[in-house]
């Protein structure tokens, strides 16, 4: 019998509250994975939601374990580095070009491949990063996640190949136009780590957010994201939790 999801929800008044408690749960889930494994190992996502997040993370000033730390990226569009669209380019200008980690910690997706090679590639340079063997799956200790209006998350989208990829580590993802050619994490690998936060804000997400939480969810991706052996965390603003029938106590801290 499936075990229910470990799955928390916090509601907040707003995005500054959340950020603060996203820089708690960076802190403590960083700390923690560093005394178990010597290292710890996050995937970000791009996207609008989580820039002040990554603002508050540089500036706090905190005492974090940057010299352990490694960065993936949880999807990437390919375009050229310095791209307005580039993830990488936003997560450097926001949060790496302000911390003292190791260049080589960051794990940056192939951009210059054509999207089947980039996910083979990055496919590679996880299991070469994290040891495994033929069916091991990498356990990434926290991976950061954004909810689009369809419910898709990293670039996994409603019908996306990857989302029943039994194999493959990162998946290619076509778009239509305007939008890019990408590259994922597949949810293979997205639901072996220990903990996977979403961040969600603004009243636009309040119906995919209610559908993740509260079906029908049938076939979203967001939805589809339940840690075999870690948690799921959502934290959201009240904009976005707006059509929760049973929405959570507000976290006013
Ligand atoms: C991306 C993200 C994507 C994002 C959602 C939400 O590359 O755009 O990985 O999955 O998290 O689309 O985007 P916003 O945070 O901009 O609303």
């Amino acid at each position: 019998m499936n075990k229910p999801p470990d799955r928390r929800v916090s509601i907040f008044p707003n995005k500054r509250t959340m950020d603060g408690v996203m820089l708690e749960e960076w802190s403590a889930v960083s700390q923690a994975s560093v005394l178990r494994s010597g290292r710890f190992v996050a995937a970000l996502s791009g996207g609008r939601t989580p820039v002040s997040f990554y603002e508050r993370l540089a500036a706090s000033g905190r005492d974090l374990p940057w010299e352990k730390t490694h960065i993936f990226q949880a999807d990437e569009r390919l375009v050229p580095a310095g791209h307005p669209a580039s993830n990488l380019r936003m997560i450097e200008a926001k949060l790496l070009h302000h911390v003292p980690i190791p260049a080589v910690n960051v794990h940056a997706m192939p951009v210059e491949l054509a999207p089947g090679a980039s996910a083979g590639a990055y496919d590679q340079e996880m299991r070469d990063f994290f040891g495994l063997k033929e069916w091991d799956l990498p356990r990434f200790d926290l991976i950061l996640l954004g909810l689009g209006e369809d419910g898709h998350t990293a670039s996994l989208f409603p019908g996306a190949e990857g989302l029943w990829e039994g194999r493959r580590l990162a998946v290619p993802a076509l778009r239509p136009a305007p939008d890019h050619d990408r590259v994922s994490l597949s949810l293979l690998t997205i639901n072996a780590a220990h903990v996977v936060v979403f961040l969600v804000t603004g009243e636009d997400k309040a119906s995919a957010l209610k559908a993740v939480l509260e079906g029908p969810s049938e076939g979203l991706p967001a939805a589809m994201v339940r840690p075999r052996e870690g948690r799921s965390v959502f934290l959201a603003d009240k904009g976005a939790a707006g059509l929760l029938a049973a929405p959570p106590r507000m976290n006013m801290i």
